[in-house]
Order: structure tokens, then C-alpha cells, then sequence
């Protein structure tokens, strides 16, 4: 089975909400990664993503609306500091988590008494939802566990042998997914962090939490935390260090012949087929654009190690930071270490 592509123009976006309307799957870029969505209101479709992203069923999926008042015709209630957000953040890369037990579809809630809604930025996502006539379900376009796809070439290498349709567009702006809020209670939490930042949301309303890393044994509030995430086959290391001691890492690493592919601040000298520069320390925004599509050609050359560098933590970078630190499933390598540890 070949996916079908559909191109990024306004026939695509039609026909793209046409097939999701009819309960089939479709792919299509928004301005944070590629997503791959179903229609809510069709459960068999919902259900399928599901198996064909091997996702756990209790994870639940964010459901992408073309417009703001689609949140609260699909929400149970919304606290008034919710609606300021959707007014001066929306369309864009922010998910808010409301309740909503009455109008999704428990499947997509995966059994929740809550729903995540978010409006992309994107124009041509809002064209296929517009078109699909209902809010449309749609988690990263990934098999779970692997780094969310960029690019549509990267959508292919998952998805590209199912029954599946493909808008083929550009490669997405952000590079990482949206920033996840709890938005049931006030202040609002942020459960998975991204291009809008703690201190965007705590301008608008006031104040903002952020949810720090969970003891083991505790549960996480957003069901995706407890899963590995955003990795390569090959073992991840992540350079928790200023990137010239990081960059010394990696000399020695040379020295002792350990075959490895390594994604680098562009600082960084060292050049060569197995190096991955993916832009200036100091542009995490940048970064986080190529990370991801970066880790997977990384990850083709079939190396021993990735090593990944670490990059500013200012605005995006946290969310940056915090992919990283998943696709290495805690293997940081501190500047006092002597020797490379995997868990
Ligand atoms: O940028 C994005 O958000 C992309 C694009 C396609 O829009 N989508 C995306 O979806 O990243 P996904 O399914 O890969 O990540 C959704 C995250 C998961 O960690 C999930 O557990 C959490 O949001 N989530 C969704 N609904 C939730 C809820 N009701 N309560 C808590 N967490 C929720
Ligand atoms: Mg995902």
C-alpha cells in the first residue's frame, strides 16, 4: 500500500477535508510539525491512528479547529482568562486544555473529562479543517517514540507505505510541537513547553506554572510525559555543558575512534559527513526548526553514539532543551564526567 500525496494548494486542501470528512486519515503540515489527523466525529478513523502510530491508548490527541469560537462550541466551559489567551495567542502553536466531556468524542479524550484545542497558524491546516466541516484530531505524524516530522520526506520515511493520504507542503516553521497548557484551573500550567513561553502566557493573564520534572512513580498530568519520546534507534547523548568544553567532548570522542554522528551549534569547527549543524548557539528558534529532521538524518548513518550539543535556553530554547533532553531518555553527560554513561 503506497500513501496518497495530495499537493499543498487549494484543490489539496479541498479534497484533503473531503477524505477526512469520509473517515479516512490525513497528513498535512501545520506551522509546528506534521500532524496526522481524523475527523472526530468518525471513531473508526480516530481508533486507527492510534494502531497505525502504535501510540499508547491513553494518550490523548489535540483537537485542531479553524476557528475561535469552535472552542467554545466544543468545550464544556472555559474559564474567562482561557478565552484572553485564544484571543491573543490564536491561530498558533499553543494547545489549551479545557473540559469537554460533552462535545468530544470520548476516543479522542482518551477517556478524559478534558479536551487539548488548538487553532494552527498555519492557513493551509485551517483550510483542510474548514473543509473537513468539524474539529479535527491530529497527533504528531510520527510512529510513537520517533522524532515528530518536519519535513514531508520525514512523514514518508513513517507513514509512507500505509493507507494514508499526504498533503505534500513545505517544511514546518517552529520544528517542535505546540506549547501544552492546563487551562482547567487558574493560574494556567504548562505541561509541554514550546515556541509560546511561560512568560508570553504570564503577560496576558497574569501568572503562569510550569510543570517541572516528575518523581518517579508520580503520575503526570499529561498523559504523553510518561512515555520515551523524539528518539533514534541509535543511542543519544546530550552534551549538558557550554558547547566549547562540549566541543573538547567530542575531539576526544574522535580520539578514541567512537563512531558517532554529532548535531552541533554552527560555532562549532569540526566539519565533516557526521556532523550536524543545525545554527548558531544563540538561535535556539533556528534549532529547534532543524533538531528534529537533523536526528533522523543522524540517526540513518548508523553510528554507535549521536551526540547532540546543547544550545541557549531563552524563549523556544526551553522547549528545545526539553526535546533533547527526551530523545536522549536522560542520558546527559555533565562537564565533570569522564566517560560517556548510558542508561
Ligand atoms: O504542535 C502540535 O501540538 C502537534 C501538531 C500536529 O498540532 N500535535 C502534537 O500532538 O504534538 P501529540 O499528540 O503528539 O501531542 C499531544 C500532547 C501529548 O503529550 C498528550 O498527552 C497531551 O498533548 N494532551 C492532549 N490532550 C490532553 C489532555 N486532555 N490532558 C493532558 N494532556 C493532553
Ligand atoms: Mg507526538
Amino acid at each position: 500500500m503506497q500513501a496518497r500525496i495530495l499537493e499543498a494548494d487549494p484543490e489539496g486542501y479541498r479534497e484533503a477535508g473531503a477524505r477526512l470528512q469520509r473517515g479516512e486519515i490525513v497528513i498535512f503540515p501545520t506551522e509546528t510539525v506534521y500532524g496526522i489527523g481524523a475527523s472526530i466525529h468518525c471513531p473508526d478513523a480516530i481508533e486507527r491512528i492510534f494502531r497505525e502510530k502504535g501510540r499508547p491508548q491513553d494518550n490523548p490527541l489535540i483537537v485542531h479547529i479553524a476557528q475561535k469560537s469552535a472552542l467554545a462550541e466544543s468545550a464544556d466551559a472555559i474559564a474567562p482568562y482561557v478565552r484572553l489567551l485564544a484571543d491573543q495567542l490564536w491561530p498558533g502553536p499553543l494547545s489549551l486544555i479545557v473540559r469537554a466531556e460533552d462535545r468530544v468524542p470520548s476516543v479522542v479524550r482518551a477517556g478524559l473529562p478534558t479536551a487539548a484545542f488548538r487553532m494552527p497558524a498555519h492557513a493551509g491546516a485551517r483550510a483542510i479543517i474548514e473543509a473537513c466541516g468539524c474539529p479535527v484530531a491530529a497527533p504528531s505524524a510520527n510512529v510513537s517514540g520517533r522524532p515528530s516530522p518536519t519535513c514531508w520526506e520525514d512523514v514518508l520515511e513513517d507513514f509512507g507505505d500505509r493507507d494514508v493520504s499526504i498533503v505534500r507542503g513545505e517544511p514546518t516553521e517552529i520544528g517542535i510541537e505546540s506549547t501544552v497548557i492546563l487551562a482547567t484551573g487558574y493560574p494556567p500550567r504548562i505541561l509541554r513547553p514550546g515556541a509560546v513561553t511561560a512568560e508570553d502566557i504570564g503577560r496576558i493573564v497574569g501568572c503562569c506554572e510550569v510543570e517541572g520534572e516528575r518523581l518517579p512513580g508520580e503520575v503526570p498530568l499529561s498523559p504523553g510525559q510518561k512515555y520515551g519520546h523524539y528518539s533514534a534507534s541509535t543511542p543519544t547523548l546530550l552534551l549538558d555543558m557550554p558547547p566549547v568544553r562540549g566541543e573538547d567532548w567530542l575531539r576526544r570522542a574522535q580520539e578514541r575512534r567512537v563512531r558517532f554522528a554529532a548535531i552541533v551549534c554552527d560555532e562549532y569547527a569540526m566539519r565533516g559527513e557526521n556532523i550536524f549543524p543545525i545554527g548558531s548557539y544563540d538561535d535556539p528558534a533556528e534549532a529547534a526548526r532543524r533538531y528534529f529532521t537533523a536526528l533522523r538524518a543522524a540517526d540513518r548513518m548508523g553510528m554507535e553514539r549521536i551526540y547532540v550539543q546543547s544550545f541557549s535556553r531563552r524563549g523556544i530554547g526551553e522547549g528545545l532543551w526539553n526535546r533533547m533532553c527526551k530523545s536522549a531518555a536522560g542520558n546527559l553527560i555533565k562537564e565533570e564526567a569522564h566517560e560517556d554513561r548510558i542508561r
